[in-house]
């Protein structure tokens, strides 16, 4: 398992990514941005978390839950935070990441995008139908006024 600080670090990056681009979120009183259940996945069995690295560098992270309060389906894996870092972007990294997740943890899988994050939904219609063999399709959802957009699989062979 990766250690917490060095989520912490590269969590600085998508967290100002996402702040600016996707949820506008304000620094707390110490100056930094936070996740108050980033520890939850160094306690929770339900919650795993994972660092990429190339070549020794840390590229990006992914967060899995077991179960996901949106979905209503306590046993599907879902993908609760997906990163790569800029400046690995389009080689295939996030691409290599999803799948190495989800053939360590074969089972049901959902993932939700928000609607207007464009690029990650044809992220996850590409990684999903390469992973797959079989073209993705979401669903649309609406919860607190967001739209979002689920995708759904499943990672047994
Ligand atoms: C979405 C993200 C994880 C993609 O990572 P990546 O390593 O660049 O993805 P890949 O190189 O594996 O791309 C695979 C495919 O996704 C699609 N894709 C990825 N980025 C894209 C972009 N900017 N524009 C259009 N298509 C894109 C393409 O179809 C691409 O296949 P191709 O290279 O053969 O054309 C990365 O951009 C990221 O971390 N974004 C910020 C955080 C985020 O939005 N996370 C997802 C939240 S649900």
């Amino acid at each position: 398992m990766p250690s917490i600080s060095l989520l912490w670090g590269i969590f600085l990056s998508f967290t100002f990514t996402t702040s600016v681009k996707w949820s506008p979120i304000d620094v707390g009183a110490d100056g930094r941005y936070g996740y108050k259940s980033l520890p939850l996945y160094w306690s929770e069995d339900s919650r795993l978390p994972f660092l990429a690295r190339l070549d020794g560098k840390l590229v990006g992270f992914v967060l899995v839950t077991r179960s996901s309060e949106s979905s209503g389906d306590g046993e599907a894996w879902d993908m609760a935070e997906f990163f790569v870092l800029r400046r690995y972007r389009h080689r295939g990294i996030g691409t290599e990441m999803a799948a190495k997740v989800w053939l360590r943890y074969p089972g049901r899988w959902q993932i939700r995008v928000m609607e207007k994050n464009v690029l990650a939904r044809k992220f996850w219609e590409s990684s999903i139908t390469k992973f797959t063999g079989l073209s993705a399709h979401s669903s649309k959802f609406v919860a607190d006024g967001v739209t979002w957009h689920r995708f759904s699989l499943d990672s047994r062979r």
